[in-house]
């Protein structure tokens, strides 16, 4: 038998497939555009692949390869991605030329899961502006206004468990304990739903939740790399990340609450009533399906259910690492209460400025969101990385990250970046905010549209806790905090283990107005 054609085949075969995995590498070597060289296959992701690295400190890393460059090379495994540094640039990308930017590189294929690619998130071009537009008047500032009464219940609920917990569970690990809460909350917000996952953990809510959302496991990541990078196989094998039946039961808590309310005309003050609300002042054509609403709720529980608790875990941990700050927290929560006859009122919340300070100092030092992106759908002509480089073409389907991590560590934009210090925004109220140099919700039309319901969230939940509780380190507790490596998730290693103690001294414990909200 002859062998050689064999072997010949087979070294075309390996030849193309070293070329077919390497064919991008070369990209930023010929523009001359500064970048870590890459490995074959994974390209810059290696030492996350092989978890060696937080996606965080990858991204700050890339970012500080060379601090006059307005953007640097990154390979995405395959895929090169511009990693923009230069303010203007991003401001270029994400508001002035919006248009030529308008897009996310898809994460699923929408044939095969109908519900995660019709989240706002994963839409582009028009659909996307048309959905946008439909949810935008759900989170005006009075529509949170009436969901802050639901979140207030949640929290006070939950800060009612904390500050009776038995002395030896008072150690407790802090993600488990607040997705309870966010999970509750958006029960409540968008499905009409009162459940109290704290007492009754194994509510079908929790749980599918819980499943739907953690997108890290090893099986869903590969699901999602196939989605993203062959789609059609995905198609093909109808690889499906939110199970059918998981699906089902997000869409029929939708259909079925919607029929009630059209058949009795019974009302609530939770998203589902704003969805229909709204589609009463449009013309039938530009109706939001059943379909869309389920979608869209979904996409609350998907996008507010892991992001809030991280960023309250983070939160809690940066006050027990600093009970100076924690206990000037605590002093505003106690005088606000004592103006308002005990009661935490939406206006009486959002004038406490050390709070506001606190939450967007900890968005800054972690925001939960390390970085931003866009994809270009129109080519577009970036000027040169450095004085004397050529300008650079990114061409349509061409990925651009927003390092936000990386920026808000700078020492360009942030005196003493690394420390965690909430008066930078207590002193210059709203000068950072304005600067071009915050952006924990991302930036544009494309940022996030859940921020004001996100920061609201937090502040009751902190209000009613910290009126009760003081958070402290626990001997479980890892300091300084330390994220989990290779993980796109943004989650403490061994998790966030907290002391809850009942405080002592508070407003609570002297107060005897009956119609204490969070102090009964
Ligand atoms: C601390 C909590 C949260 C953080 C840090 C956060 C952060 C972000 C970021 C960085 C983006 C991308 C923005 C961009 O590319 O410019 C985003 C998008 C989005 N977020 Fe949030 N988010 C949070 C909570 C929420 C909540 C509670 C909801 C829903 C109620 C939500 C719904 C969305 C949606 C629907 C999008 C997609 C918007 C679009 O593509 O038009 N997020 N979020
Ligand atoms: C985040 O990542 C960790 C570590 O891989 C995992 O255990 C956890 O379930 C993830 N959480 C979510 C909600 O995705
Ligand atoms: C909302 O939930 C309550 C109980 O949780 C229920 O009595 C009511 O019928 C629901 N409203 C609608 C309109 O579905
Ligand atoms: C905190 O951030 C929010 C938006 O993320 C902004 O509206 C608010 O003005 C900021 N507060 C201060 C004091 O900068």
């Amino acid at each position: 038998m002859d062998y050689l054609p064999i072997a010949l085949s087979l070294v075309a075969v390996l030849v193309a497939l070293y070329y077919f995995i390497t064919r991008n590498h070369n990209l930023f070597k010929k523009h001359g555009i500064v970048h870590i060289p890459p490995t074959p296959l994974f390209g810059n992701m290696g030492s996350l692949a092989r978890r060696q690295i937080t996606i965080m400190d990858l991204l700050t890393k890339t970012y500080q390869l060379d601090s006059k460059a307005k953007y640097i090379g990154f390979y995405e495994f395959l895929t090169p991605v511009i990693v923009l540094r230069d303010l203007d640039l991003i401001k270029a990308v994400t508001m002035k030329n919006v248009e030529q930017f308008s897009d996310h590189r898809p994460l699923v294929n929408k044939k095969v899961d109908p519900m995660l690619g019709g989240m706002l998130f994963m839409l582009n071009g028009d659909q996307w502006k048309h959905h946008r537009n439909m949810l935008s008047p759900t989170f005006t500032s009075s529509k949170i206004k009436t969901m802050f009464k639901l979140m207030s219940e949640c929290a006070s609920r939950f800060a009612e468990h904390l500050s009776n917990l038995p002395e030896e569970q008072r150690e407790t690990e802090m993600k488990g304990l607040l997705t309870k809460y966010t999970n509750d909350v958006i029960a409540s917000c968008v499905y009409n739903v009162s459940i109290d996952s704290v007492k009754e953990p194994n509510n079908v809510f929790y749980v599918y939740g819980k499943i739907s959302t953690s997108l890290a496991t090893f099986k869903r990541t590969l699901i999602i790399l196939v989605h993203r990078n062959v789609p059609w196989l995905a198609e093909l094998l109808q690889l499906k990340v939110v199970d059918s039946h998981i699906a089902k039961f997000f869409y029929d808590q939708v259909a079925e609450s919607v029929e009630i309310r059209q058949r009795t005309g019974a009302r609530r003050s939770d998203i589902l009533q704003l969805f229909m609300d709204n589609n009463k002042k449009r013309e039938p054509r530009q109706e939001m399906t059943v379909q869309d609403m389920a979608n869209h709720a979904f996409s609350f529980f998907f996008g507010g259910f892991d992001t809030v608790s991280s960023q309250t875990c983070i939160i809690a941990h940066l006050l027990a690492e600093n009970p100076d700050v924690q206990e000037r927290l605590q002093q505003e929560i106690d005088e606000t209460l004592e103006n308002n006859n005990g009661e935490l009122t939406y206006d009486a919340m959002h004038e406490m400025k050390y709070l506001d300070a606190v939450i967007n100092e900890t968005l800054r030092l972690y925001p939960i969101a390390a970085f931003l992106d866009r994809m270009c759908v129109k080519d577009f002509e970036l000027p040169p990385a450095r004085p004397g480089d050529k300008p650079f073409t990114v061409k349509a389907g061409m990925n651009i990250w927003i390092p936000v991590s990386a920026i808000h560590q700078d020492p360009k934009y942030y005196e003493n970046p690394s420390k965690f210090d909430p008066d930078r925004f207590y002193e210059n109220n709203k000068a950072i905010t304005n600067s071009g140099a915050y952006m924990p919700f991302g930036l544009g039309p494309r940022m996030c549209i859940g921020n004001r319901f996100a920061l609201t969230e937090m502040k009751v939940l902190l209000c009613h806790v910290l009126a009760k509780c003081s958070i402290k380190l626990a001997p479980r507790t890892i300091t300084p905090l330390q994220f989990e490596k290779g993980v796109f998730n943004l989650t403490g290693r061994n998790g966030f283990w907290l002391a809850i103690e009942p405080r002592k001294s508070s407003y609570c414990f002297f107060s005897v107005s009956a119609s204490a909200v969070s102090c009964n």
